[in-house]
């Protein structure tokens, strides 16, 4: 097979091609590609400078090398977090939700197939398996994600497929799942990306099924007299507004929610404060928030020059954090959490 496009150096959507036409054309080449390598296609991508010998044309691709230093730094969102840390933010989430991991207005007796959006390790979809195990044996489980990286090597009976949210899911999945989760989307997904998103999870939903969103977002980051949180908050909301991304993730799903004809669509909150336990996890979780995400969005974002800038900023605020945490001043956990119903008759989609 062979493409043609203009040198990568020139376009700064090919590190987060969106839905201009050729960075469109790129994102879903990037999935197809993925999906291959699940089917055990071997795929090797060689690139051809189309300016190769051609004087001009080589002294603009010698000053593309510089963008692509810019390339280098922008980071997709996947990229930002390991696999052992999405297990054990996993693990810190089902405590503070109690290990209610499918809000109780859900009725899990009837749960045939559950999808899991933006999986990640699936981590998710294997622990509300054994909740489910216990009342459905036979249940369907299909893991989403834009990237395969994480999936896992072994999923057993566990269906994983490279899918991008904001696109329309394969005609298979139509009206399939009785429940569809996402969780923690908002360092990924553009403002304008929600009502797609919500549009196309809504596709995949049974008539009555239910939709289940959850994110540590803005309100997560409420703190009068804690210096550090603060300013996660404003690194935040400086950086995703600058990638166009909206830090109230929760109250735009909500609101979508609704637009999009979902019914009983509730917003609710859950604080790790309610279990004194969680304290050392809490504190431990936020570090690891600061290292990683805080690290790299002050870098994305422009307000470091480098990867080693932004480390040093990132190990400033755990010291200060660790200082704060000692003092009594420990932050608290809050996970935002959405459901909605398909109605019974569908939707107009
Ligand atoms: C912070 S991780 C959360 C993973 C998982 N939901 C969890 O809570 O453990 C975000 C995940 O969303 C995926 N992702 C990012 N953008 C996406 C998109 N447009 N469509 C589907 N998945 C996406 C990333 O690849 C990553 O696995």
């Amino acid at each position: 097979m062979s493409l043609g496009h203009g040198q990568p150096g020139r376009h700064p959507g090919m590190c987060h091609p969106r839905r201009s036409s050729g960075q469109q054309i790129l994102r879903n080449i990037a999935i197809q590609i993925e999906n291959l390598r699940l089917a055990a296609w071997r795929i090797r991508i060689h690139w051809i400078p189309g300016y190769m010998g051609v004087p001009g044309n080589e002294t603009f691709g010698s000053s593309s090398k510089a963008r692509s230093k810019h390339i280098r730094a922008c980071r997709s969102s996947h990229s930002d977090f390991r696999l052992p840390q999405l297990d054990a933010q996993h693990n810190v989430l089902s405590k503070v939700t109690e290990n209610i991991l499918i809000h109780p207005s859900i009725p899990t007796e009837g749960v045939l197939s559950v999808a899991d959006v933006g999986t990640g390790t699936g981590i998710w979809l294997k622990d509300v398996s054994k909740v489910l195990e216990k009342t459905n044996t036979n249940s369907y489980y299909h893991g989403f994600d834009i990237s395969a990286d994480q999936f896992p090597e072994n999923p057993g009976n566990f269906k994983f497929s490279v899918q991008d949210i904001t696109l329309p899911f394969p005609k298979e999945h139509w009206n399939r799942y009785d429940v569809v989760h996402v969780r923690l989307l908002v360092a990924a997904l553009e403002e304008t990306d929600y009502r797609t998103a919500i549009s196309n999870l809504s596709a995949i939903l049974k008539p009555g099924g239910f939709l289940q969103w959850e994110e540590i977002d803005e309100e997560a980051y409420i703190s009068a007299d804690n210096p550090v949180i603060q300013e996660i908050r404003r690194c935040f909301d400086f950086s995703l507004k600058a990638e166009g991304k909206c830090f109230a993730a929760s109250a735009k799903v909500y609101e979508e929610c609704k637009k999009a004809g979902l019914v009983d669509v509730v917003r609710l909150h859950y604080l790790s404060s309610a279990n004194s336990d969680l304290r050392l996890e809490t504190e431990k979780r936020l570090a690891s928030i600061i290292e990683t995400l805080y690290a790299s969005l002050l870098l994305r974002s422009g307000q470091v020059a480098d990867e080693e800038a932004a480390s040093k900023r990132a190990g400033e605020l755990i010291e200060q954090h660790w200082s704060l945490c000692a003092e009594g001043k420990s932050p608290h956990l809050k996970l935002m959490r959405v459901v909605a119903r398909k109605p019974l008759d569908g939707l107009d989609l």
